[in-house]
């Protein structure tokens, strides 16, 4: 078949280093199939999908079962988060040895690590087993400065997951300077909105974060841009549940923030794909996946608004319905095949 791509733009497949698909235990918002699918057609090719499951994903046996259903569904390639300590607790660390084997990403996410003596032992364990570990510590701009001042005693892969604060990228920035291996990620929604009073989890910030975090995208300090793909069902939501469903209008919220602030769709391509490729080692082959013939083809002239009527997501909960957004995903491809075509899966 041939694709007539002419005026359109050929990108890498996209890399979710931090998603929420609810699989298993909480498939009522979403599970892995209809996530796999929202993200395909978001031009997502490979998923992060965090830890905070039902039960959590902190034991070789359930990531291994998250990994093989992943592989069964053949939709995307997932790394499958392992939690840092079992069931999210303070000090109780999972089993190295026996769980690096089916991820390379640790992180409780959802849940701060307030004991240092665990953080140093998980940066610790960062270095030994060669993984990443992924803080959730934002909110507070202080915790993520405890954060690399035990990463400045004990050597480990930081990355600090969903960033919002001008405060905490000053301190990411210089930690950087340091010489630290720490790396940070932002969202769509706080790159692309401020103050608004929709729950999710940072908060949405205030204007001069809001330009700061424009300001780190461009210059190079922020590497990495996630979706924190969050869904949840209306009655959750109106339970006070935190979080926004991104998937499928992560691409064109950046777009038109890239494009609105003069930042290329090069650097645009380079957080979102090459990044964290680099970052968990997926380039470099220490990840089992087939990344090779994963692309999307996108329309950067295409303006369209946000229905979430439209979803493939199993939930639908997101502030930006009818936004009018710029940049469109037209044609996903895993693996050289086509996996999403102009409105439907393949
Ligand atoms: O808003 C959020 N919701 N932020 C997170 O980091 C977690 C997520 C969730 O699991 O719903
Ligand atoms: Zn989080
Ligand atoms: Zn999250």
């Amino acid at each position: 078949r041939e694709i007539d791509g002419q005026g359109k733009v050929l990108m890498p497949g996209f890399i979710d280093m931090h998603c929420h698909l609810r699989d298993p235990g909480l498939t009522y918002k979403e599970d892995m199939e209809t996530g796999m699918k929202a993200a395909l057609k978001g031009g997502f090719t490979t998923l992060v999908a965090m830890a905070n499951t039902k039960p959590v994903m902190d034991n070789a046996e359930a990531l291994k079962a998250n990994m093989d259903k992943a592989e069964a569904l053949g939709l995307c390639d997932l790394v499958q988060v392992c939690a840092l300590t079992k069931d999210f607790s303070d000090a109780d660390l999972v089993d190295f040895e026996s769980t690096r084997e089916y991820t390379n990403v640790y992180s409780n996410d959802g849940h701060n690590v307030d004991n240092e003596e665990t953080m140093k032992k998980g940066l610790a364990a960062s270095t030994e087993y060669n993984f990443i570990l992924a803080t959730h510590c934002e909110p507070e701009t202080e915790t993520v400065e405890r954060d690399i001042a035990l990463l400045r005693e004990t050597p480990g892969h930081l990355h600090v997951c969903h960033i919002s604060k001008k405060d905490t990228l000053e301190a990411i920035k210089a930690a950087k300077a340091e010489g630290l291996d720490i790396t940070c990620e932002v969202t769509p929604h706080h790159l692309y909105a401020s103050a608004m009073e929709y729950k999710v989890h940072p908060p949405f910030r205030s204007y001069p974060d809001r330009r700061a975090l424009i300001e780190g995208a461009r210059d190079g300090s922020i590497d990495i841009c996630g979706t924190d793909h969050a869904p949840h069902s209306d009655e959750d939501k109106l339970k006070g549940a935190p979080g926004i469903n991104n998937f499928e209008t992560a691409f064109a919220m950046y777009y038109t923030v890239f494009e609105g602030a003069g930042i290329s769709v090069e650097r645009l391509s380079q957080m979102l794909s090459e990044a964290p490729a680099e970052r968990m080692g997926i380039k470099a082959g220490l990840v089992k996946e087939r990344y090779a013939g994963d692309l999307v083809l996108v329309d950067l002239d295409a303006e369209e608004r946000v229905d979430p009527r439209t979803f493939i997501s199993k939930s639908h909960n997101t502030p930006f319905g009818r936004e009018l957004l710029k940049g469109k995903v037209l044609m996903t491809f895993k693996g050289g095949e086509i996996a999403y075509d102009n409105g439907s899966l393949v």
